[in-house]
């Protein structure tokens, strides 16, 4: 028996953002959690990377998936006698769904893998389309649930553990990268106390993912992003365990707005520091972090809520979503093709290269 097998998935893997109908794709619209569950549709290319850039489906893997689904139906309006022909008609598209959102190295990794595919299909390229689609979204789940098998290996019995945004089912093809440790982790009992950081301004920890555990029947507890330093300072976590948007060569991480201050915090209170990402988030044409592009937002996102103005009129802000923890600050990277202890260029190319 494994450790994957002590885990009751259909207990613990319930949510699904992401599904594809046979003509249509249904995304499980993030911006009207945890008070409607209501999946929005899209027909085209476009509207997928609409949905895309509005946050409607969000979280690298998941935006991954989705963009390759968005191929699937660009292919739609495509008269193309082989896949060789169809690949340069379909180019327009993927160039549209590769801008939507720009951090998120996943986004390009499935556009590659859905161009890959195309130069040696037949007539039946749109059926060849439709199976890589497919593949990525099956292999994600894959992925997620073995890296929460050996994230919770690394945590001794009875821990606490702060996650920051959300990384759960709603933000992959199911069960969740950091929160796939987590769910495993309770499952096996090394998870005793769960922490979730707002995440503002978005909300993610507050609005999806205390929502996605409460859902599990997963005991959480919120707290005030300000409030981190604090509760390692308390003693009440052993490891914060966080997401990826892009992994780079050295190591180096970018992910959600808030996790490198976490990073920081948790060096200086001796508590471990975890990311959990599947290797579609490692990115090793990049070589260190200072290369990624930050994605910035529109700043209402920071000086409203709910499309409600909570700031005077006439001030100003800056709103970057994400930033980049430096290797040195990570304890473990864990994907599915195995954990690095302490990344740096050499153990990230041993697993990597
Ligand atoms: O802006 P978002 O909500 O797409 O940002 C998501 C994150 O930063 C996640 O931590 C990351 O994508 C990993 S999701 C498994």
């Amino acid at each position: 028996m494994t450790a994957m097998d002590t885990i009751d998935y259909a207990r613990y893997d319930r949510i699904r953002p992401i599904r594809w109908t046979g003509d249509a794709l249904e995304l499980l619209d993030q911006r009207q959690l945890p008070f409607a569950t209501l999946y929005v549709t899209s027909r085209s290319s476009d509207e997928v990377a609409e949905a895309i850039h509005a946050l409607i489906v969000r979280g690298a893997p998941a935006i991954g998936i989705a963009a390759a689904w968005g191929v699937v139906l660009a292919a739609r309006d495509v008269d193309a006698a082989n896949g060789a022909e169809a690949l340069a008609k379909l180019e327009p598209a993927m160039a549209r769904l590769n801008t939507a959102r720009p951090t998120a190295v996943n986004l390009a990794w499935a556009l590659a893998r859905m161009r890959a595919v195309l130069p040696s299909a037949g007539p039946d390229w749109r059926d060849v389309l439709e199976r890589e689609a497919r593949a990525i979204e099956t292999e994600d789940l894959a992925a997620n649930r073995g890296m929460g098998a050996s994230g919770a290996a690394l945590i001794a019995p009875g821990s606490g553990v702060l996650t920051h945004c959300n990384t759960g089912s709603l933000a992959t093809a199911g069960f969740g990268t950091a929160l796939g440790v987590i769910r495993a982790g309770v499952a096996q009992g090394h998870i005793a106390k769960v922490f979730a950081g707002e995440t503002r301004p978005w909300n993610q920890g507050a609005r999806l993912t205390v929502w996605e555990l409460q859902e599990d029947g997963i005991d959480a507890t919120l707290i005030a992003d300000s409030a981190a330093a604090h509760l390692m300072k308390t003693g009440q976590v052993q490891w914060v365990i966080v997401g990826a948007d892009r992994i780079c060569a050295n190591g180096d991480t970018a992910n959600k707005i808030g996790t490198y201050q976490l990073a920081i915090a948790a060096k200086h209170h001796g508590v471990g520091f975890m990311v959990v990402a599947p290797s579609s988030t490692v990115d090793m044409a990049t070589a260190s972090g200072d290369l990624i592009e930050i994605e910035e937002r529109d700043t209402a996102e920071l000086l409203s809520f709910r499309g409600e103005r909570t700031v005077a009129e006439g001030v100003g802000a800056w709103n970057p979503v994400f930033d980049v923890t430096p290797h040195e600050l990570i304890t473990a990277i864990v994907t599915e093709r195995g954990v690095v202890q302490h990344p740096d260029a050499i153990s990230m190319a041993k697993l990597f290269a």
